[in-house]
Protein backbone atom coordinates (compact mmCIF):
# COMPACT_ATOMS: atom_id res chain seq x y z
CA UNK A 1 0.00 0.00 0.00
CA UNK A 2 1.48 3.47 -0.94
CA UNK A 3 0.95 6.58 1.50
CA UNK A 4 -1.28 7.99 -0.22
CA UNK A 5 -3.81 5.66 -0.31
CA UNK A 6 -2.63 4.47 3.45
CA UNK A 7 -3.84 8.00 4.85
CA UNK A 8 -6.77 8.42 2.20
CA UNK A 9 -8.04 5.45 3.77
CA UNK A 10 -7.52 5.92 7.78
CA UNK A 11 -10.48 7.39 9.11
CA UNK A 12 -12.46 6.53 12.38
CA UNK A 13 -12.45 2.56 12.70
CA UNK A 14 -15.03 2.33 16.10
CA UNK A 15 -16.02 -1.39 15.96
CA UNK A 16 -12.95 -3.25 16.90
CA UNK A 17 -12.93 -7.33 16.76
CA UNK A 18 -10.91 -8.94 20.07
CA UNK A 19 -8.22 -10.40 17.30
CA UNK A 20 -5.29 -10.26 19.44
CA UNK A 21 -2.67 -7.44 17.92
CA UNK A 22 0.69 -8.46 17.58
CA UNK A 23 3.51 -6.33 20.14
CA UNK A 24 5.71 -5.74 17.29
CA UNK A 25 3.25 -4.16 15.13
CA UNK A 26 2.65 -1.73 18.05
CA UNK A 27 5.97 -1.25 18.24
CA UNK A 28 6.74 -0.52 14.15
CA UNK A 29 3.44 2.19 14.75
CA UNK A 30 5.31 3.25 17.67
CA UNK A 31 8.27 4.17 15.68
CA UNK A 32 6.22 5.89 12.89
CA UNK A 33 4.84 8.25 15.36
CA UNK A 34 8.16 9.26 16.63
CA UNK A 35 8.88 9.89 13.01
CA UNK A 36 6.49 13.12 13.02
CA UNK A 37 7.67 16.81 13.48
CA UNK A 38 7.97 18.58 16.41
CA UNK A 39 8.98 22.13 17.24
CA UNK A 40 12.52 22.26 17.86
CA UNK A 41 12.51 18.69 17.17
CA UNK A 42 11.34 18.08 21.14
CA UNK A 43 9.75 14.93 20.66
CA UNK A 44 7.23 15.86 23.58
CA UNK A 45 4.96 13.09 23.52
CA UNK A 46 4.88 9.73 25.67
CA UNK A 47 3.12 6.37 24.47
CA UNK A 48 1.55 4.44 27.34
CA UNK A 49 0.40 0.84 25.48
CA UNK A 50 -1.98 -0.65 27.92
CA UNK A 51 -2.65 -4.43 27.36
CA UNK A 52 -4.11 -5.31 30.46
CA UNK A 53 -7.74 -6.16 30.39
CA UNK A 54 -8.03 -4.54 34.36
CA UNK A 55 -6.26 -1.78 33.03
CA UNK A 56 -8.26 -1.45 30.00
CA UNK A 57 -11.27 -2.25 31.61
CA UNK A 58 -11.15 0.21 34.11
CA UNK A 59 -9.77 2.95 31.05
CA UNK A 60 -13.03 1.86 29.13
CA UNK A 61 -15.31 2.54 32.38
CA UNK A 62 -14.30 6.33 32.63
CA UNK A 63 -14.22 6.57 28.78
CA UNK A 64 -18.32 5.80 29.22
CA UNK A 65 -18.87 7.72 31.97
CA UNK A 66 -17.01 10.44 30.02
CA UNK A 67 -18.53 10.39 27.17
CA UNK A 68 -21.89 9.66 28.54
CA UNK A 69 -21.66 13.52 30.13
CA UNK A 70 -20.73 14.45 26.27
CA UNK A 71 -23.56 13.06 24.64
CA UNK A 72 -26.23 14.05 27.37
CA UNK A 73 -24.44 17.53 26.40
CA UNK A 74 -25.06 17.70 22.57
CA UNK A 75 -27.53 19.49 20.58
CA UNK A 76 -30.42 18.38 18.75
CA UNK A 77 -28.51 18.79 15.30
CA UNK A 78 -31.35 20.95 13.60
CA UNK A 79 -31.53 21.86 9.83
CA UNK A 80 -29.82 18.36 8.93
CA UNK A 81 -31.63 16.27 6.61
CA UNK A 82 -31.01 13.38 3.56
CA UNK A 83 -27.14 12.19 3.50
CA UNK A 84 -26.29 14.56 6.20
CA UNK A 85 -28.37 13.69 8.72
CA UNK A 86 -27.94 10.01 7.95
CA UNK A 87 -24.22 10.45 8.37
CA UNK A 88 -24.55 12.07 11.69
CA UNK A 89 -26.86 9.43 12.86
CA UNK A 90 -23.72 6.75 11.79
CA UNK A 91 -21.16 8.50 13.51
CA UNK A 92 -23.63 9.40 16.89
CA UNK A 93 -24.50 5.53 16.65
CA UNK A 94 -20.56 4.45 16.00
CA UNK A 95 -19.22 6.71 18.74
CA UNK A 96 -22.02 5.08 20.62
CA UNK A 97 -20.54 1.75 20.35
CA UNK A 98 -17.20 3.03 20.79
CA UNK A 99 -17.99 4.06 24.61
CA UNK A 100 -19.50 1.12 25.44
CA UNK A 101 -16.73 -1.10 23.97
CA UNK A 102 -13.51 1.10 24.43
CA UNK A 103 -11.99 -1.87 27.04
CA UNK A 104 -12.45 -4.55 24.80
CA UNK A 105 -9.99 -2.90 21.73
CA UNK A 106 -7.25 -5.31 22.07
CA UNK A 107 -4.69 -2.51 22.93
CA UNK A 108 -5.19 1.48 24.07
CA UNK A 109 -2.57 3.62 23.46
CA UNK A 110 -2.79 7.18 25.36
CA UNK A 111 -0.43 9.18 24.01
CA UNK A 112 0.51 11.61 27.02
CA UNK A 113 1.99 15.83 26.57
CA UNK A 114 3.88 16.73 29.49
CA UNK A 115 2.95 20.15 31.29
CA UNK A 116 6.12 22.42 30.30
CA UNK A 117 6.43 25.65 29.44
CA UNK A 118 6.57 26.36 25.94
CA UNK A 119 7.50 29.46 23.71
CA UNK A 120 10.49 31.86 24.41
CA UNK A 121 10.55 35.53 25.30
CA UNK A 122 12.58 38.36 23.97
CA UNK A 123 12.50 41.96 25.17
CA UNK A 124 9.50 42.60 23.19
CA UNK A 125 7.13 40.10 25.36
CA UNK A 126 6.51 36.21 25.29
CA UNK A 127 6.47 34.52 21.28
CA UNK A 128 3.88 33.09 20.35
CA UNK A 129 5.47 29.96 18.37
CA UNK A 130 2.57 28.07 18.23
CA UNK A 131 0.99 25.44 20.87
CA UNK A 132 2.97 22.43 22.30
CA UNK A 133 -0.13 20.04 21.17
CA UNK A 134 1.06 20.89 17.66
CA UNK A 135 4.03 19.03 18.17
CA UNK A 136 1.97 16.03 19.51
CA UNK A 137 -1.04 15.61 17.14
CA UNK A 138 1.20 14.79 14.20
CA UNK A 139 2.58 11.62 15.99
CA UNK A 140 -0.96 10.60 16.64
CA UNK A 141 -1.79 10.67 13.14
CA UNK A 142 1.29 9.13 11.47
CA UNK A 143 0.55 6.20 14.46
CA UNK A 144 -2.60 5.87 13.01
CA UNK A 145 -1.72 5.99 9.38
CA UNK A 146 1.29 3.18 10.30
CA UNK A 147 -1.59 0.80 11.61
CA UNK A 148 -3.70 0.94 8.81
CA UNK A 149 -0.77 0.18 6.74
CA UNK A 150 -1.07 -3.23 8.59
CA UNK A 151 -4.78 -3.61 8.61
CA UNK A 152 -5.15 -2.01 11.93
CA UNK A 153 -8.25 0.46 12.84
CA UNK A 154 -7.80 3.41 14.91
CA UNK A 155 -9.49 5.90 16.31
CA UNK A 156 -8.22 9.50 17.71
CA UNK A 157 -10.40 10.20 21.00
CA UNK A 158 -9.86 12.92 23.18
CA UNK A 159 -13.33 13.24 25.17
CA UNK A 160 -11.81 11.45 28.15
CA UNK A 161 -10.19 14.33 29.34
CA UNK A 162 -13.57 15.19 30.54
CA UNK A 163 -12.41 13.10 33.07
CA UNK A 164 -8.60 13.44 32.68
CA UNK A 165 -7.84 13.22 36.57
CA UNK A 166 -9.33 9.85 37.25
CA UNK A 167 -8.15 8.48 33.67
CA UNK A 168 -4.46 9.79 34.22
CA UNK A 169 -4.82 7.59 38.05
CA UNK A 170 -5.54 4.52 36.41
CA UNK A 171 -2.56 4.49 34.12
CA UNK A 172 -0.17 5.93 37.19
CA UNK A 173 0.81 8.84 35.28
CA UNK A 174 1.15 12.46 37.24
CA UNK A 175 -1.34 14.82 36.95
CA UNK A 176 1.15 17.70 37.46
CA UNK A 177 3.61 16.26 34.71
CA UNK A 178 1.45 15.45 31.95
CA UNK A 179 -2.02 15.96 30.00
CA UNK A 180 -3.62 13.29 28.00
CA UNK A 181 -3.63 14.63 24.39
CA UNK A 182 -5.81 11.42 23.06
CA UNK A 183 -6.62 7.88 23.72
CA UNK A 184 -6.30 5.74 20.52
CA UNK A 185 -8.02 2.10 20.41
CA UNK A 186 -6.35 0.26 18.42
CA UNK A 187 -8.04 -3.60 16.52
CA UNK A 188 -8.26 -5.28 13.73
CA UNK A 189 -12.27 -3.64 12.64
CA UNK A 190 -14.79 -5.73 12.12
CA UNK A 191 -16.10 -2.87 9.07
CA UNK A 192 -13.95 -2.38 5.80
CA UNK A 193 -11.74 1.17 5.40
CA UNK A 194 -12.70 3.15 2.91
CA UNK A 195 -12.55 6.85 2.17
CA UNK A 196 -14.50 9.04 4.26
CA UNK A 197 -16.40 12.14 3.42
CA UNK A 198 -15.19 15.22 3.52
CA UNK A 199 -16.12 18.66 1.53
CA UNK A 200 -13.30 18.79 -0.62
CA UNK A 201 -10.54 20.50 -0.41
CA UNK A 202 -10.56 22.97 -3.06
CA UNK A 203 -13.60 25.09 -1.39
CA UNK A 204 -11.27 25.12 1.44
CA UNK A 205 -8.58 26.61 -0.74
CA UNK A 206 -7.45 29.99 -1.24
CA UNK A 207 -5.28 31.40 -3.57
CA UNK A 208 -2.44 34.42 -2.98
CA UNK A 209 -4.49 35.93 -0.97
CA UNK A 210 -7.75 35.01 1.78
CA UNK A 211 -11.13 35.03 -0.46
CA UNK A 212 -9.54 34.32 -4.03
CA UNK A 213 -10.72 30.98 -4.89
CA UNK A 214 -10.41 28.88 -7.77
CA UNK A 215 -12.61 27.14 -9.93
CA UNK A 216 -13.07 23.29 -8.94
CA UNK A 217 -10.28 21.13 -10.67
CA UNK A 218 -11.63 18.49 -13.03
CA UNK A 219 -13.17 15.50 -11.38
CA UNK A 220 -10.08 12.57 -11.12
C1 LIG B 1 -9.16 16.04 18.11
C2 LIG B 1 -10.13 14.91 17.85
C3 LIG B 1 -10.86 14.40 18.90
C4 LIG B 1 -11.74 13.33 18.69
N1 LIG B 1 -12.38 12.77 19.78
C5 LIG B 1 -13.18 11.71 19.59
C6 LIG B 1 -13.78 11.05 20.71
O1 LIG B 1 -13.55 11.41 21.85
N2 LIG B 1 -14.57 9.97 20.48
C7 LIG B 1 -14.83 9.52 19.20
O2 LIG B 1 -15.57 8.53 19.06
N3 LIG B 1 -14.26 10.10 18.12
C8 LIG B 1 -13.44 11.18 18.29
N4 LIG B 1 -12.82 11.75 17.20
C9 LIG B 1 -13.03 11.18 15.86
C10 LIG B 1 -13.88 12.08 15.00
O3 LIG B 1 -15.21 12.05 15.45
C11 LIG B 1 -13.75 11.59 13.54
O4 LIG B 1 -12.44 11.85 13.13
C12 LIG B 1 -14.72 12.29 12.61
O5 LIG B 1 -16.04 12.02 12.99
C13 LIG B 1 -14.53 11.81 11.16
O6 LIG B 1 -14.71 10.42 11.12
P1 LIG B 1 -14.41 9.60 9.77
O7 LIG B 1 -12.95 9.76 9.51
O8 LIG B 1 -14.78 8.18 10.05
O9 LIG B 1 -15.23 10.23 8.71
C14 LIG B 1 -11.93 12.80 17.39
C15 LIG B 1 -11.16 13.31 16.33
C16 LIG B 1 -10.26 14.34 16.56
C17 LIG B 1 -9.41 14.83 15.41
Amino acid sequence: MDALEALMTTRAMRRLSAVPVDADVIDRCLEAAQQAPSGGNVQPQQYVVVRDPEVRRALGDVYRRAYDRYEASLPTPDGLEGDRLASYERTRRASRHLADHVGDAPVLVIFLQPLIPWGGSDDQGPLDIGRLDASVYPAIQNFCIAARTFGLGTTLTTVIRVLHEEALAVIGAPADRFEIAALVPVGYPEGKFGRAVRRPAWRATHHDQWGRKAEPPPAR
